[in-house]
């Protein structure tokens, strides 16, 4: 059997991923007393930092071509510690971005690895 020239191309396309993967855990617990982020309001930071980080790259041309992306997670078992954020390709987990000074604290590490993904796309032309 030959896979359709289509959901080949979907495969390959994913084989590559993104440029930036951000991992927002909007787990929710209900009746226990561990934590969750979910229960932090973590679903309104994912969405602010999709807002964000989707105008960021897209009003930029050096930016325009990255693929980045924000996405929910389920429990990074990390819940003492949320709200809790993995980023890729960085592989970082940034604990406890519930505070607005720890929202730009993010921001500014995001915003790092975007310049030195610039700074690799033009080393590399
Ligand atoms: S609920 Fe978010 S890390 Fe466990």
């Amino acid at each position: 059997m030959t896979p359709n020239k289509a959901a080949t191309q979907q495969v390959s396309d994913n084989q590559t991923g993104y440029d930036l993967h951000v991992f927002v855990c909007t787990n929710r617990r209900e009746n226990t007393t561990r934590p969750s982020c979910g229960n932090m309001n973590s679903e309104a930071l994912r969405a602010q930092l999709k807002t964000w980080l989707s105008q960021r790259i897209k009003t930029d041309p050096t930016t325009a071509h990255l693929r980045v992306r924000v996405n929910s997670a389920g429990c990074l078992d990390y819940c003492e510690q949320g709200i809790a954020v993995a980023v890729y390709p960085m592989g970082e987990m940034h604990l406890q971005v519930n505070s607005p000074e720890s929202v730009e604290d993010l921001k500014a590490r995001i915003e790092a690895e975007v310049q030195r993904l610039i700074q690799l796309q033009s080393e590399s032309k």
